[in-house]
């Protein structure tokens, strides 16, 4: 999947900005670090290690490509190196970043939310889709068009976009669960990208032909973050730690943090990934690693209500296409939360519990409920009891709980 670009610049019919031809407008143009966890902090709870990281990886990516317009001759203004001439020759080598954390941590969406912030394409590919060129299935040059075509067929934007691979894990030698042919021949084939080479590229997708258009596109700028839940790594590292792996409180069904379990990660070192089953090689290409933590109860209640597209906003927002409301009491949100937890799905659990929740008001909202609001309690989210009908104005708005900023 990949997703478009420039969404804040190029709101509908705006064109987009000329770029900057000055040194001092090229480098204003740059999202600080500190800018991109704001938009993060919007749409992702939690995860702030994560975030920060992501955001200075980023940021540098952009540091790098200002850097290289040096040798395009079109800046003008003062150069940023001109006083440090013993800098002028330095290469900034890209910072690859690799993204741990559980099955539903948030890892997809930092970068749906990146992609959304950044004027540079963004694909987001499946690693487990990937095949070596010449087999059947998508050959890694495919994330290549996918960029190419992301970016509108502006060369310059695809060689300095991002390309995200999820389910990197699933490559590994000792889980692939690539079909027919072993994980480990993706892993050659991709590294082979992330080192930077110029490859010839059709235009469109799909199969090829001879005498198809084709392009040159040069990877040597593209960022490449990879991410995995890696299950089985906290064992690992931990008998390298000497540590015991038990203990670790997997699928605690309270509101407990499970013990050790985030902290083992943040110990990970590269020598771990390839005892995993990733080629050194490969892993000596993603220099920044950042862990996502497993979610606990309360942040599970805030993603509820807090995010920009938060899972209570879009059915209240369904509900009052119909003219009517939902409301959640804090209690209820907490079961939500605990319920979901329990299925140790991370958020993805919380769909479903809400979908079973609110089934019921959705099959039977009529015509006749104009106007009113559906309280939902705890009672109504254990299958307990169903929800009281009450005009609209009599409950405020929006609850404390979802009115507050998604920080922290
Ligand atoms: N930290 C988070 N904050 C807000 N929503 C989250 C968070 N983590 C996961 N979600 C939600 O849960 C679902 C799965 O998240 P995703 O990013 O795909 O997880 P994964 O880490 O497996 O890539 C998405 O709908 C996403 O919006
Ligand atoms: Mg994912």
């Amino acid at each position: 999947m990949s997703t478009a670009p420039n969404i804040p610049l190029q709101q509908h019919g705006q064109p987009e900005p000329s770029p900057p031809t000055t040194w001092a407008d090229l480098l204003a143009s740059i999202p600080s670090p500190m800018s991109l966890v704001e938009h993060l902090d919007r749409h992702v709870v939690g995860q702030q290690a994560a975030k920060r990281k992501l955001a200075v990886a980023v940021s540098n990516h952009f540091k790098r490509l200002v850097d290289g317009e040096r040798w395009t001759g079109r800046m003008t203004g003062l150069d940023p190196i001109a006083d440090a001439p013993d800098l002028m020759q330095v290469v900034i080598e890209r910072s690859n970043v690799l993204l741990i954390g559980p099955s539903g941590s948030g890892k997809t969406l930092l970068l749906k939310a990146l992609a959304e912030r950044l004027n540079v394409p963004v694909v987001i590919a499946d690693a487990t889709t990937l095949t070596e060129t010449g087999y059947v299935g998508e050959d890694v040059e495919s994330l290549l068009v996918k960029l190419y075509l992301a970016s509108g067929g502006d060369f310059g934007k695809a060689q300095s976009g991002i390309i995200f691979i999820d389910e990197i894990d699933k490559l590994a030698g000792r889980t692939s669960t690539v079909r027919d042919i072993g994980g480990e021949g993706v892993q050659h084939a991709l590294l082979k990208m992330i080192e930077g080479f110029v490859s010839f590229i059709p235009t469109k997708l799909g199969p090829r032909h001879p005498g198809d258009e084709t392009v040159p596109l040069d990877t040597t700028g593209v960022l490449f973050i990879c991410g995995g839940a890696f299950p089985g790594l906290e064992e690992i590292i931990s008998s390298r730690l000497g540590r015991s792996a038990g203990g670790f409180g997997f699928g605690a069904a309270n509101d407990e943090r499970p013990v050790g379990e985030g902290d083992l990660l943040r110990h990970v070192l590269p020598e771990d990934l390839q005892a995993f089953g990733l080629i050194p090689e490969f892993v000596g290409r993603m220099p920044i690693i950042a862990t996502l933590d497993d979610l606990g109860v309360e942040d599970l209640a805030r993603i509820l209500g807090d995010p920009k597209n938060a899972l209570l906003k879009q059915y209240r927002k369904i509900l009052r296409l119909q003219g009517a409301d939902l409301d959640f009491t804090p209690d209820a949100i907490r079961e939500i939360a605990r319920m979901a937890h329990a299925r140790c799905t991370g958020a993805r659990g919380l769909r479903s519990v809400l979908e079973m929740v609110v089934e019921g008001v959705m099959y039977e909202v009529s015509e006749a409920d104009r106007g009113h609001v559906f309280v939902i309690d705890e009672r109504v989210v254990r299958g307990e009891g169903t929800p009281v009908r009450t005009p609209i104005r009599a409950v405020p708005p929006l609850r404390p709980l979802l009115r507050r900023r998604v920080t922290g």
